[in-house]
């Protein structure tokens, strides 16, 4: 794996405390707008880079006949298993630490109907391997495939990449300034476009039950980063045997979009 990584499970640890049913709610809501919850009921779930876990309790709460989660990150890992050990420790919920780009740790796994991987498959260092090792956990025919990964634009995107490495690379000291540099900017751009600032930080948590606090620490410290434009994506998946079914373009300028596949009679695990 790459050598400067962003320390994603110690943000996780941090947030998962802060778990509550309002973010569990709001995960369902974000889940469910992107695959019905029709679908995702009786459905085994594959949660590739589970995070604080809180989208595999999502899952598990809309009621999913099994999950897995994952995350490479030792301390995500644990989260995530916290956040099901507080769901009462279903057994139809397992929790594993591994690596996507990792095919003897990926062949243990069983396929499933669908696979799920939000903010994860950019971090990895090798973007495409890691979206075509994805792909190949579906099921079969009619299996689902949903990724969220990070819209490419000309000159922010390479900027934002240079602000990441360079929080990484840093001492502790020098990461609170860049964050909070990176924050007062964000500021003062919402300040010039007159966009509120208060309310939408408030009301952060209608984003997928997510915190804009750990989502800062995320944005300037996400590295491994990479990105690609909503056409380059599309391209890549289709021919590994998907039709598209939905894409929901990022809110922000370079964040993430999200894609829906459906794997057809072409796909091959
Ligand atoms: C931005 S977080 C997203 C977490 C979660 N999916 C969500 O939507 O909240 C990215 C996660 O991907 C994990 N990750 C990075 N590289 C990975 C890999 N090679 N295999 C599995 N997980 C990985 C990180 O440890 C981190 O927890």
């Amino acid at each position: 794996m790459n050598e400067a990584r962003f320390e994603f499970g110690d943000n996780w640890k941090r947030y998962a405390a802060h778990i509550d049913e309002t973010k569990i709610n709001e995960s369902i809501r974000g889940l469910s707008t992107l695959i019905s919850p029709d679908t995702i009921r009786g459905c085994t779930f594959l949660d590739i880079g589970s995070g604080s876990g809180l989208h595999s309790l999502a899952a598990y709460r809309i009621g999913a006949k099994s999950i897995i989660s994952f995350d490479y990150d030792a301390n995500s890992a644990e989260c995530t298993q916290a956040v099901r050990e507080k769901e009462g420790s279903p057994p139809n919920w397992t929790v594993l630490r591994g690596s996507v780009l990792d095919p003897e740790f990926m062949s243990t796994l069983s396929r499933a109907d669908i696979v799920y991987s939000w903010g994860v498959l950019h971090h990895t260092g090798q973007m495409w391997e890691a979206i075509r090792q994805a792909s190949r956990q579906c099921a079969g025919p009619g299996s689902i495939l949903c990724i969220g990964i990070y819209n490419r634009k000309p000159v922010i995107s390479k900027l934002i990449k240079g602000i990441k490495f360079t929080y990484v690379k840093s001492p502790k000291p020098v990461k609170s300034i860049i964050k909070w540099l990176y924050w007062a900017t964000t500021i003062l751009y919402r300040l010039a476009r007159r966009k509120p600032i208060v309310e939408d930080i408030r009301s952060y948590h209608t984003k997928r039950g997510m915190d804009y606090w750990r989502d800062l620490e995320d944005w300037v410290g996400g590295y491994p980063f990479e990105c690609a434009t909503a056409a380059e994506i599309v391209s890549f998946v289709l021919p590994l045997g998907f039709d598209l079914i939905k894409i929901n373009p990022a809110q922000s300028y370079a964040g993430v979009s999200e894609y829906v596949f459906r794997a057809n009679a072409q796909f091959r695990s």
